[in-house]
């Protein structure tokens, strides 16, 4: 685990912070982090993790004085280890909510256990139709089926990939001439939208599971 010192993020400590698990491009961590800094957010992103050196996202941080770490699952003798790895730096950051946001490893299910109903997923499609995969797999299969409609999905992360109880989902038209980019950019665009708008309903202490279903109180 290689780590960069946390910074401030420019806003007071006592605003709830947000862990972000990323491995990719990171447009969703960015997102949360313009929400925040146009106030429509309030918390603070205490700490990125990402599972891969040579994350995007891991640049996206550092511009936004974030602080930063790598864990890479498959550096530990097991994935209960790399796991704990995880929720150890999530807590010394005092991250009371964890975001997904393009996080590919499947997480063990200690960190599941350890936030319970606290871990977010974003997902491009409108679950339960084409779960599983990461993009562009759900959009080419959206796509493929013929549906003229798909969208996104954030979803409370349980041990069963993109089953968890869905917090909220957003609709986008599949149009004639979409291309597997230009439907994937469509939905992204609401991607952005939604998860800084969930991780919100998350911290509102407003969200509580009645079955399968999360209701607002
Ligand atoms: C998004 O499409 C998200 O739905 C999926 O992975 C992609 C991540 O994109 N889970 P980014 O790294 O946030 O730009």
């Amino acid at each position: 685990m290689t780590t960069t010192p946390p910074a401030p993020n420019h806003l007071p400590e006592q605003r709830p912070g947000i862990g972000v698990l990323v491995s990719g491009r990171g447009s969703n961590l960015q997102a949360i982090l313009r929400a925040i800094e146009r106030g429509e957010l309030a918390a603070r992103v205490a700490l990125v993790i990402s599972s891969r050196r040579d994350a995007p996202a891991l640049e996206i941080a550092a511009a936004h004085g974030v602080g930063a770490c790598v864990i890479v699952p498959k550096a530990y003798p097991s994935r209960a280890e790399a796991g704990a790895a995880i929720v150890a730096a999530l807590r010394a950051a005092d991250a009371r909510v964890v975001a997904l946001a393009g996080y590919k490893p499947i997480l063990d299910a200690s960190v599941t256990q350890a936030y319970p109903n606290a871990i977010l997923n974003v997902h491009p499609s409108l679950l339960p139709a084409f779960a599983g995969g990461m993009a562009p797999r759900p959009q080419a299969e959206a796509l493929a089926a013929g549906v003229k409609v798909t969208g996104c999905t954030v979803h409370f992360v349980t041990e069963e990939v993109d089953a968890g109880p869905i917090i909220a989902q957003a609709a986008v038209p599949v149009l004639d001439d979409d291309s597997v980019e230009s439907l994937s950019a469509r939905i992204l665009a609401e991607e952005h939208r939604l998860l800084p708008y969930a991780i919100g309903l998350a911290l509102s202490g407003r969200l509580s599971l009645v079955g399968q279903r999360v209701v607002m109180r």
